[in-house]
């Protein structure tokens, strides 16, 4: 089983760079799910019902969101009945929408998709996200064995310590929300695909997808400075994971970052 999963899409130009590229990595990958994490794909924060509805045309099965997934609330209506994007699982009361969902495509399988929120380096409190993120994936695993795991966290410890918390249980876990990729993708020991963080698809002349002027300007005054994704040229970054669907572990992970325009 195949997927590809990419990291934070910021904004127009980010859905623009997915979906220039998404023709060019379906044929080098021939996945049988896409994914990505939107929780920044309408106006660089947040998601509106328009904006998801045009990533399932071009393309993508299933989304997932994060920190910034009530920034624009008209989407809290649409997760009630659209469990293709995810809110983070382990949230506390019980907000609108899912933290997982169970993917099928005809030839292929099943295929769950998981979303947790860390709990370092951030301003709310969520659930405990290792034994949210354990308990979920048992019960998954009546539905299917083949389940990827995205942890939307800031700290690259608590993003490594859940790889490993998670081997055996998941077939992988991907981390989003730094917007920046690193290069530790691996198949960890007990059979689950492992990078800290996807990296963003988004503006690369930016700050993690700001307009640079506004990040500095921000640092500089420590006033709350309006936001906006950045213009210029545009990269697209996450990773392949394959993934054997009879015992849900991963054979193997690449990573993947393209800059400029697959045509040039
Ligand atoms: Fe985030
Ligand atoms: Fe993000």
């Amino acid at each position: 089983m195949r997927v590809l999963f990419f990291g934070d899409i910021v904004g127009r130009p980010g859905r623009t760079a997915l979906y220039s590229w998404l023709p060019v990595l379906r044929r080098r990958y021939r996945p049988d799910f896409v994914l990505g994490n939107a929780e920044n794909a309408a106006g660089g924060t947040g998601l509106v019902p328009e904006v998801a509805e045009e990533l399932f045309d071009r393309g993508l099965d299933a989304m997932t969101l994060g920190n910034h997934a009530w920034v624009k609330r008209e989407i809290e209506p649409y997760l009630e009945h659209e469990r293709r994007v995810l809110r983070p699982l382990n949230l506390p009361g019980s907000p609108p929408g899912c933290g997982s969902v169970v993917l099928e495509r005809e030839g292929a399988g099943s295929l769950a998709v998981m979303l947790l929120h860390g709990r370092v380096f951030f301003p709310t409190h969520p659930d405990d996200p290792f034994r949210a993120g354990a308990a979920e994936a048992g019960r998954l695993r009546a539905s299917t064995p083949a389940i990827i795991v995205d942890f939307h966290a800031e700290a690259t410890s608590e993003k490594a310590a859940m790889g490993w918390y998670l081997d055996g249980k998941v077939s992988a876990v991907l981390g989003t929300h730094t917007h920046v990729q690193t290069a530790d993708e691996r198949v960890l020991p007990g059979g689950t695909a492992y990078v800290t963080d996807l990296g963003m698809t988004g503006p690369y002349d930016s700050v993690i997808g700001v307009k640079v002027n506004l990040a500095i300007e921000r640092f500089l005054t420590q006033l709350p400075v309006r936001f906006a994704p950045a213009t210029g040229p545009t990269q697209v970054a996450g990773a392949f994971v394959n993934i054997d669907p009879s015992t849900g572990k991963a054979l193997e992970i690449e990573r993947f970052l393209h800059r400029g325009d697959p045509s040039g």
